[in-house]
């Protein structure tokens, strides 16, 4: 079994060199967990478990098994990127699950944030579930817990979240490579696994993805509206330099129209709402000081850009007294 607690004096890996010392050792260690058996793992795109996949690839090749579940919360291009880094460049064994219109037909209709996440959250351990029972000789489940994860759980902070949740009849033993890491730390080992740099310095994502943004019930034209105006953000603050500064930014649509105008025509379509903010730790967030002209072309491109869409507003609130997502 890989070390199950980080070591007192273990050195902060912030180099190239320690990022290749720590991935050595932990193929060592995978292969001497897993022997000749399979593992699998649920691989979002997000950093920690795209950088347990590469070292799992490195460690073991096809015997590790990805399941990359679309729910349609997912930003534009991430499910192309999961299929093309791993699958196309890595030669990863993964398995793409379209269940877009199997999430999308549950959360019709459902308004209230709570239901939508526990809909979102356990409409995906039985997606993932019914995958792992048609796999046959599979002992492991890799995951992508951090060491952040395990002293949150520890102080009764939050519920460690990828622990468990899979039904009883699928009991693996788990393989948690980056276990004993901090953030900043899986992202060096990431760089280091050759992994691009959107995905290794990608900014947080809540696990409900879009879900949360596209407020109240949920609706497919109102959900693009969202994917569509959080792409043009991304792009524009990236354009501007701005992508590996603010800590979080993204889109909202609520679930209400305006009238507006549009090539002389009186039209009710949806607000975009933006959000960029800074943190260090999420408890606390202050606003980014995002320059005008920016916003006006931010807004332009979005008013034009994307359908339904006839306003963009700025949230210039800091946490507290809102919270960085909407609900
Ligand atoms: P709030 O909105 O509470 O968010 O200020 C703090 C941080 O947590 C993220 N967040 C979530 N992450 N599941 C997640 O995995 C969730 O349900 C969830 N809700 C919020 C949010 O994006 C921010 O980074």
């Amino acid at each position: 079994m890989p070390v199950l607690t980080r070591p007192e004096n273990m050195e902060r890996i912030t180099t190239p060199a320690l990022a290749e010392r720590f991935i050595a050792e932990q193929i060592d260690d995978i292969r001497a967990q897993v022997g000749d058996k399979k593992v699998l793992l649920a691989l979002s795109g997000g950093v920690d478990s795209s950088v347990v996949a590469a070292l799992l690839i490195k460690a073991i090749g096809r015997r590790l098994v990805c399941v990359h579940v679309n729910h349609g919360l997912l930003r534009k291009d991430e499910p192309e990127q999961v299929i093309r880094v791993f699958k196309d460049e890595m030669d990863a064994n993964l398995i793409y699950v379209d269940a877009v219109d199997r999430f999308l037909d549950k959360l019709a209709g459902v308004s209230d944030p709570e239901t939508k996440r526990k809909i979102i959250g356990g409409e995906f351990i039985e997606v993932f579930a019914e995958e792992a029972r048609k796999l046959e000789g599979i002992e492991f489940l890799a995951q992508g817990t951090i060491w952040p994860d395990i002293l949150e759980s520890e102080h009764g902070i939050k519920a460690h979240h990828n622990a468990g949740g899979l039904p009883e009849d699928l009991k693996f033993e788990l393989c948690e490579p980056v276990r004993i890491l901090f953030k900043d730390e899986v992202r060096v080992v990431g760089k280091a696994l050759g992994l691009p740099d959107n995905m290794v310095y990608r900014q947080p994502f809540p696990g409900p993805g879009l879900g949360v943004r596209c407020l109240g019930a949920i609706t497919r034209d109102r959900l693009e509206a969202v994917r569509e105006s959080d792409a043009i953000l991304r792009e524009e603050f990236d354009a501007a330099g701005l992508a590996g500064k603010v800590w979080q930014y993204f889109t909202i649509v609520p679930d209400f129209k305006s009238v507006g105008i549009k090539d002389g025509r009186r039209c009710d379509e949806w607000p975009v709402i933006l959000r960029a903010v800074n943190t260090r730790d999420a408890m606390t967030a202050t606003v980014e000081n995002v320059p005008f002209d920016l916003l006006q072309r931010i807004t332009d491109r979005i008013t034009h850009e994307v359908r339904g869409v006839n306003r963009v507003l700025y949230d210039l609130t800091p946490k507290p007294t809102g919270t960085i997502e909407w609900e």
